[in-house]
């Protein structure tokens, strides 16, 4: 097969749809898998398939679109497709960036997420080694609703969108997947040629196979796995889609070293990083921006994002970690505790009911059980610094601006308002009282009481 890394390509990714199946007010290639919006996988599948160039087709909702693209690919060009006129139509839009002359175009649609950057690539070697148009098929067990491929003697002749088929050939399981790869050569003389005259009066960018074959071009069918082509039209669909992504990286992360209890219970994103030898017990959900370092322990029943688990670190059970947090090398979060922006430094421990956010836990310290960190008036959010080997005594509340010095202690049940200097011994609380005797005096008036008033 053919080297493509010589050859420049352009991906024109279709967005312009209303996606009105969804019933959402987000628009439809925004909704998210793995917690990165569809449109965002294909930008990515493109990118990874080599295409230097991406532009998106926008059309409904295109300024939220538009903003949002800004965000996860901003190298992208936006073109807007004022009127659905149909795929080639949308094709049309990127006019400008085709007129620059790549050697190779991807068509890919913004709501095919599973899309993968292999297919893309297949396609492209074999615009390398001479074809014009290239159609990624792949085998519908049921076909209805895709365009079907048409062949003739083993050659892709034409593609029939179901509504304009015969009766045999609604029985063609061979069906269109919807990506295509065009030479950058003949590529806008085919689009251009592209009519309606269609059951729907849609220009159809599947037209281009009959009209190259017709040109003398050359035109190829790849077959790719129906999971990468799986179109989402519905909010079924993408939890149908989700639930394919889940399962696919959970399977590489099991080959790549880490070990899963009920890997059908643990959900990653898009992003998450984890190493080798990382133990993940069941029920453990990964927003995006995780990485979770060798040797870590993810016990069950955790919620966690936007952090890095450090080497050997436990956290849980029943643990959340919000954006922002950093367990250094064996660190310790336990049951019901919660951490946002905060680092951990090695071998600190929170190891109970505990909210620590805003606030650095310096190495080795002990923070104890139901510590608050208090990081929030109502308006602004403070920091509260706990120095190394400083031990916070149980239950106490911190009220953030604070400064807790390295080996201090502060003597459970405080309220501690003022910063307490290394290796200083702080309470925060009233002394206790114990007076002899009362506790009797007290039962026996309460009992006489109760006694008078039953008689
Ligand atoms: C398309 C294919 C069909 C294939 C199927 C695979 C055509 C004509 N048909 O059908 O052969 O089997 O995908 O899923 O290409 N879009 C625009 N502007 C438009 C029209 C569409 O941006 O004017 C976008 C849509 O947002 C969508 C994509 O193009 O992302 C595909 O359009 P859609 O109407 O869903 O095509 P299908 O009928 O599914
Ligand atoms: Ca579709």
């Amino acid at each position: 097969m053919h080297d493509i890394t010589s050859r420049t390509c352009l991906s024109i990714i279709l967005a312009a749809g209303e996606g009105t199946r969804m019933k959402s007010a987000t628009p439809k290639v925004l909704h998210k898998v793995a917690g990165l919006p569809m449109l965002a996988h294909v930008a990515k599948a493109a990118e990874a398939a080599g295409s230097g160039a991406v532009a998106l087709v926008v059309g409904h909702a295109a300024e939220i679109v538009r903003k949002a693209v800004a965000g996860f690919a901003p190298q992208a060009e936006v073109f807007e497709q004022k009127e659905r006129l149909g795929t080639a139509h949308a094709v049309l839009a990127a006019r400008a960036a085709i007129e620059r002359r790549h050697d190779d175009v991807l068509v890919m649609f913004g709501d095919t997420p599973l899309v993968d950057a292999d297919s893309l690539a297949l396609a492209r070697r074999e615009l390398a080694s001479g074809a014009h148009v290239v159609v990624m098929g792949f085998r519908a067990e049921n076909p209805n609703g895709y365009g079907r491929l048409i062949e003739k003697d083993g050659a892709l002749v034409a593609i029939r969108e179901e509504r304009d088929c015969s009766e045999a050939e609604r029985r063609i399981t061979f069906c269109n997947g919807g990506l295509m790869a065009i030479s950058g050569a003949h590529a806008l003389s085919l689009l251009d040629r592209v009519g309606n005259a269609n059951a729907k009066g849609e220009y159809y960018l599947t037209d281009i196979v009959a009209i190259a074959g017709e040109a003398g071009l050359k035109v190829v069918a790849t077959e790719v796995p129906a999971e990468s082509v799986l179109g989402v039209n519905t909010l079924a669909e993408l939890a149908a889609v989700e639930s394919i992504w889940q399962r696919r990286r959970r399977e590489a992360a099991l080959l790549s070293g880490v070990t899963m209890i009920a890997p059908e219970t643990v959900f990653f994103a898009h992003d998450t990083k984890i190493e080798p030898d990382v133990l993940l017990e069941p029920n453990v959900f990964f927003g995006p921006g995780v990485t979770v370092h060798r040797g870590a322990v993810i016990h069950a029943f955790c919620h966690i994002e936007g952090s890095v688990v450090g080497e050997g670190s436990h956290v849980g059970p029943f643990a959340r970690l919000r954006p922002g947090t950093d367990l250094h090398r064996d660190a310790k979060v336990g049951n019901f505790c919660e951490v946002k922006k905060a680092t951990v430094e090695a071998g600190a421990k929170i190891n109970h009911l505990s909210y620590i956010g805003d606030a650095r836990v310096g190495a080795g310290a002990n923070i104890g059980a139901g510590t608050i960190t208090c990081n929030y008036d109502g308006f602004s959010k403070f920091v509260t610094d706990i120095g190394a080997g400083a031990f916070v005594g149980s239950n106490s509340a911190l009220v953030a601006p604070l400064t807790i010095g390295d080996g201090a202690y502060v003597a459970s049940g405080s309220v501690v308002t003022q910063d307490v200097p290394a290796d200083a011994l702080a309470f925060g609380r009233a002394r206790q009282k114990t007076l002899p005797e009362r506790g009797r005096q007290l039962r026996e008036r309460l009992a006489s009481a109760n006694a008078a008033k039953k008689a």
